[in-house]
């Protein structure tokens, strides 16, 4: 498999990152992934339009044009032996001697570019049990930022306690997973936490919400709190990885008895049915 690292196409064990990159040193840079399908990365726009915008608020310059992004994708989307995979792109300040936390020269951004191999379901999975745990992490998690520990905790945490996934609240009030978005279903009703500066809006979740409207569900993009989600009718979860995942059991609370719910059900299909 390739490695893209500044310009440069090279095999994983050739490629080389100063030990004073600031991605190493204060995780100071941006990500994106990418799944693609038989060879085409989905929802392309939408992952580079966040990519510029992660960027652009950590005042890091993006070092290429659509276009540039677009053929790294393509390339390495083609490069796997396998039809389906992901791209995972990582853009960092780039390396400073000495270490400071305030960035002074003129910084050339450090690029890194890979694709892994990964199966994208075939049929709905089966649901999966979450833990409610409170949101450790910092205020700004609209910006994909390669700095992860607090998502990492979170994870670990609930790995230990038999959970898929956290499922992350501030004070009561529902925001995201650590490596995905939350819906649930309410008397037909469509909800999912408003994209605001305490979720990654995803490229997952955008695409979701325009499937239901298309299919004249009722959506509503506001606030809920855990005891809501409790008393839903259905919820799932969302990433371009996991893309719709059913939810069954959320801590000692079982969802729709534990099975897919329909509204779940016609939105996994959906998905399926209009991706390549
Ligand atoms: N994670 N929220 C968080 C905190 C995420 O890390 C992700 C994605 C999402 C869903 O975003 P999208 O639908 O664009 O994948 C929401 C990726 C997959 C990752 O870190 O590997």
């Amino acid at each position: 498999s390739h490695v893209f690292i500044n310009g440069q196409w090279c095999q994983p064990e050739e490629a080389v990152v100063s030990v004073f990159d600031r991605g190493f040193l204060f995780a100071d840079g941006v990500y994106e992934v990418v799944p693609f399908y038989t060879g085409y990365p989905l929802l392309f726009d939408d992952h580079y339009e966040r990519l510029e915008r992660s960027l652009a608020q950590v005042g890091i310059d993006n070092p290429y044009q659509r276009e540039e992004w677009l053929s790294i994708c393509q390339t390495l989307a083609e490069s796997t032996p396998e039809a389906n995979g992901i791209v995972y792109i990582q853009v960092t300040r780039g390396a400073e001697y000495p270490r400071n936390h305030l960035p002074e020269g003129e910084l050339t951004p450090t690029v890194m570019a890979t694709a892994s191999p990964w199966v994208p379901p075939v049929e709905t999975p089966d649901p999966v049990h979450v833990e409610p745990f409170e949101d450790i992490r910092w205020l700004r998690c609209d910006i994909k930022s390669i700095s992860l520990l607090g998502n990492i905790m979170l994870k670990q945490e609930a790995k230990k306690r038999g959970a898929f996934e956290p499922l992350l609240h501030r004070n009561g009030r529902v925001t995201e997973g650590a490596s995905c978005n939350y819906f649930m279903v309410k008397d037909g009703c469509l909800y999912t936490p408003p994209n605001d500066e305490l979720i990654l809006g995803g490229i997952t979740r955008e695409w979701i919400l325009e499937l239901a409207e298309s299919a004249g569900i009722e959506v509503k993009e506001t606030a809920f709190s855990l005891d809501e989600l409790m008393q839903a009718d259905e919820c799932f979860l969302s990433s371009s990885t996991r893309e719709v995942q059913p939810v069954g059991t959320i801590g000692s609370t079982t969802i729709n008895n534990g099975s897919i719910g329909p509204i779940t059900q016609q939105l996994a299909e959906l998905f399926r049915n209009r991706r390549p």
